[in-house]
Parts: C-alpha cells; sequence; structure tokens
C-alpha cells in the first residue's frame, strides 16, 4: 500500500501560534508563582494565577484535555466570563467580536490576544468599510464563532449567507455600497460563484477575498491527493468546519473517503484492498495523530 501524506495537512499558522500562545502562558504563570514564593510576595487577588482560554483554543478533545491538566480552563459563554474577576484570557485564534474584547480589556483581567493575524484583518476591513458607509456581507456559516466575531466588528447593516441559494435570494437596497468579505476557512469555489451572483445585482461593491491560503492549499492539495487514491483519510476533530469541509472536497474526488477522530477510529480492514490511500487533516489536528495514522498504514 503506497500512503501519501499531505504536505499541508495539520496546524496552519494560526492554530499553531494560539496552541504555543497557550503554553507560553502556563510557563510565564509557573515562573511567576516561583518568583512570588521566593521574594515571599504573594498577591491578595484570589485566582489571579488562573488561565482561561474562551472557547477550546483548538477544536481538539486531545490538546484541550492536556491544557485542562495543566491548569487551563475553557469558558464557554460570555456568562462564565463575567463570572471571573481576575486572571489571563487567552483569545483563540477565531477571535471575538468588539464587546467581548473591550470587556475583557476593561476588566482586572489580563488579555492575551491569539486571534489569527488573518482574521485581525477581516475585522480592521469590516471596521473601516462599516465606518465609511459599507454594509457588510460575510460569506460563511452564521453559527461559527469566527463569523460571529467578525460580525461583531461592524458599525453598519451586516448581512451573512452561507449557500448560492442564499446569494440569489439576497436583497438589499440597490445602489447602496457593499463589502462582502469571507470566512478564513470558506471553500474558494463556492464563495466565487456566491460573489458571482451577488455581483449581478447591481449594488456598488468591494469584494475581499479573505478566504485564508493555508486552507485554499490544504483543500487543493486534498483534492489532488484524493483524485489519485482508492481510499481517503481525514484526520480532524468533529465539530471543525475547516476538517468537514476536507471531507466534503476529498468524497467528490474519492468514494471511499473516511473521516476520523484519532487513530481508534480507523477500520483497517476497509484499507485492505487499497493501493493508494492519501491521509490529509484538518488544521487544529495535532501532527502525533497524522504520524499515529501514517504508521498503522504502514504496518
Ligand atoms: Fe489563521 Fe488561516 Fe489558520 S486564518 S487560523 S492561518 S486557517
Amino acid at each position: 500500500m503506497k500512503v501519501t501524506v499531505a504536505k499541508s495537512a495539520g496546524f496552519c499558522f494560526g492554530v499553531k501560534r494560539a496552541v504555543e500562545t497557550v503554553y507560553k502562558e502556563i510557563e510565564n504563570r509557573k515562573k511567576q508563582k516561583e518568583y512570588n514564593r521566593e521574594s515571599n510576595k504573594e498577591s491578595n487577588k484570589e485566582g489571579w494565577d488562573h488561565i482561561y482560554t474562551y472557547g477550546p483554543i483548538i477544536h481538539n478533545e486531545q490538546v484541550v484535555a492536556d491544557l485542562e491538566k495543566n491548569g487551563v480552563t475553557v469558558l464557554n459563554s460570555m456568562e462564565e466570563l463575567l463570572a471571573i474577576e481576575h486572571g489571563t484570557v487567552i483569545i483563540r485564534s477565531h477571535g471575538v467580536d468588539r464587546k467581548t474584547n473591550d470587556y475583557i480589556r476593561e476588566r482586572d483581567l489580563k488579555l492575551v490576544d491569539a486571534t489569527c493575524p488573518f482574521v485581525k484583518k477581516i475585522h480592521k476591513t469590516v471596521m473601516e468599510k462599516s465606518r465609511d458607509g459599507y454594509a457588510i456581507l460575510i460569506i460563511g456559516n452564521e453559527k461559527h464563532p469566527e463569523v460571529q466575531g467578525i460580525k461583531g466588528w461592524s458599525e453598519s447593516d451586516t448581512f451573512i449567507i452561507n449557500t448560492e441559494e442564499q446569494a440569489e435570494k439576497f436583497e438589499y437596497d440597490r445602489g447602496k455600497k457593499l463589502c462582502v468579505v469571507a470566512q478564513t476557512t470558506f471553500n474558494y469555489k463556492k464563495f466565487d460563484k456566491m460573489v458571482e451572483i451577488i455581483g449581478k445585482k447591481g449594488y456598488d461593491i468591494i469584494v475581499v477575498n479573505t478566504i485564508c491560503n493555508a486552507t485554499n492549499e490544504r483543500q487543493a492539495e486534498a483534492r489532488q491527493i484524493a483524485s489519485g487514491s482508492d481510499a481517503m483519510i481525514v484526520i480532524g476533530g468533529k465539530s471543525s468546519s475547516n476538517t468537514q469541509k476536507l471531507y466534503e472536497i476529498c468524497k467528490e474526488e474519492c468514494k471511499n473517503t473516511y473521516y476520523i477522530q484519532k487513530l481508534k477510529d480507523l477500520d483497517l480492514k476497509k484499507l485492505q484492498t487499497c493501493r493508494n490511500v492519501g491521509i490529509t487533516a484538518g488544521a487544529s489536528t495535532p501532527n502525533n495523530i497524522i504520524e499515529e495514522v501514517l504508521a498503522e498504514c504502514q504496518n
């Protein structure tokens, strides 16, 4: 069996940076505690040493569990954020809306912003263009935290669409200014089609393609490997939208495509008759899982 692993499989730049940020904070906290002990200084703020991430830092249960072991707590809602008084809050690569960002800054909390710089750039575009009188149209999944965050930086009318059908139905005052951006992990072909549909409606339109290159490259490579494979394995968390999209792309090219979260989900019997097997993984899949799956296939 020949096994090909996509070069672009696994952590993207933004996710790697966010995960490293949390581990760095854990180290900083240890050093600070050590220093306090040695110099007999104790902080009178209860919970000053606590580290929180606003939402799981990545869509990967193993990484989140390891961080929990190191004393990092996941805040799952605004209510949970409101309930804490001290400590460090790390914003993950998806970013947050402006209100949440300002709220953390205004409190006695240390904010560590691990928002991916590419997402930050979308926040900036949305804020500036909305101030310039553009309505904002976000192409992406409205339930995704990244999209909710982007929406929260707009100061004008904001719309979110996710399908070509919604693009067809989209209505806004003709002649008005419209700025279109995309969720970073959106499928490029679909984005192109949707922009074409919207473009025909006669708005004064600016399109900023904010789809991240890491996603483009990962999708293109996955498609190419899947098209030449008898079976394709896509590794990633259940709730990772970029992994789900990778799965859809691979399935189009190779009907024996399997979506697994970790090695134990892999049914090797299904691969027995395959000559060429491809492996790819979503942006939040750690390298060690990819390597385990590769080793198992090569056994
Ligand atoms: Fe950033 Fe792109 Fe990853 S936007 S978080 S580098 S997929």
